[in-house]
């Protein structure tokens, strides 16, 4: 267990006005990974990591000193967790050989997740929820809350899709839980948590750093919280998009963020670099800004490149483009390190 940690990759850079508050759920079963618990479920809210679980362990975990308070008020609440998610550890095992043979496949490295949960924003408590399923970095199928139908992009998933849409308590049952349910334990969660979750740390620091022969200067900040944070280029105080390649949020070990643009350089006269700054805005506080300046930059790639470089140095070969998938899909939040 011990060499396996997990990292949040924040999805979706809202607007940093309103606040809104996320729970979700993620489950990630997998076969032909050495050393990798057949089963993992975090839960997350607001993006920080509050439960864990997986086939090894066998038990549902406090992440945060705050969530040993849900026993307070559910003395069986982590009791309730482990038996529920034992069950879920069962059905997705089988889920996953299901997935093999609907593609043909025998051995190899296969992974399968699901997610889901709800959303809602402070000021309006508008909720919403969703939950869907990937298979080997792919969309297999998901929930569309609308029609009450399920969407399958990949004609693998129809048999699934055909039993679920006509499965009208699944439906029902699902929906009453994200958007029901779902808010309601947020609601709690972020009352346990709200000395943690509601405060603001800002970093102290925009730095631009460029990577020994590239073209693209990054803007990096890091230790801030909470993790909607927004980062930009500007020139002549305009915010540009052109050249400009958005960073994921990743968090950082001490429950803090970075994130970072990068602005490609190479088609801009080094008279004109002075029209450039980077921006950095978090929860309405004042905007942090670094000006494009050669002697700004710093040619280190150290911090950047790590996450991506880890996997693949450490991994190699087709799991760690397998695990590189599981990060990538649909952003989904949260990829293991190994
Ligand atoms: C799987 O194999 C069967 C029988 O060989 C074939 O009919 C089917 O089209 C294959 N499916 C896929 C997804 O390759
Ligand atoms: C930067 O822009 C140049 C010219 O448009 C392009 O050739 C190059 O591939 C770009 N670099 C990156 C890293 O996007």
């Amino acid at each position: 267990m011990s060499i396996w940690s997990i990292f949040l990759v924040l999805q979706g850079i809202q607007s940093a006005i309103s606040v809104h508050h996320s729970l979700q759920y993620i489950y990630t079963a997998s076969s032909g990974i050495q050393n990798f618990p057949e089963f993992v479920a975090v839960g997350l809210v607001d993006g920080n990591e509050v439960m864990y679980y997986d086939s090894n362990i066998r038990e549902a975990k406090p992440k945060q000193d705050w969530m040993k308070k849900v026993t307070e008020d559910d003395p069986q609440y982590w009791d309730f967790q482990t038996r529920e998610l034992f069950g879920t550890l069962m059905s997705f095992i089988n889920s996953i050989e299901v997935a093999k043979k609907r593609f043909n496949q025998t051995g190899g490295v296969h992974i399968f997740q699901n997610m889901y949960g709800c959303e809602f924003d402070d000021e309006y408590k508008e909720v919403e929820g969703w939950e869907n399923f990937g298979y080997d970095g792919e969309d297999f199928i998901a929930l569309d809350l609308k029609t009450e139908r399920w969407s399958a992009p990949v004609y693998q998933a129809s048999i699934t899709k055909n039993k679920w849409d006509n499965d009208k308590r699944k439906m029902a049952e699902t929906k009453y839980y994200i958007t029901q349910t779902c808010p309601d334990w947020l609601e709690k969660y972020l009352e346990y948590g709200k000395n943690s979750l509601k405060r603001t740390d800002f970093p102290w620091l925009l730095s631009l750093l460029q990577k020994l022969s590239s073209s693209q200067v990054s803007c990096h900040a890091t230790g801030f919280y909470p993790s909607r944070a927004e980062m930009y280029w500007r020139r002549d105080g305009e915010e540009i998009h052109e050249d400009v390649n958005k960073g994921e949020i990743l968090p950082n070990n001490d429950g803090t963020f970075q994130m970072s643009v990068d602005l490609n350089i190479s088609s801009i006269s080094s008279n004109d670099w002075m029209r450039y700054e980077c921006v950095f805005q978090l929860s309405g506080l004042k905007d942090l800004v670094i000006k494009l300046e050669p002697e700004k930059i710093q040619t280190n790639d150290g911090k950047f490149s790590y996450f991506i470089t880890i996997i693949w140095v450490t991994t190699g070969g087709a799991i760690g483009l397998a695990v590189y998938h599981l990060c990538l899909w649909r952003n989904c939040g949260w990829c293991y390190k190994y």
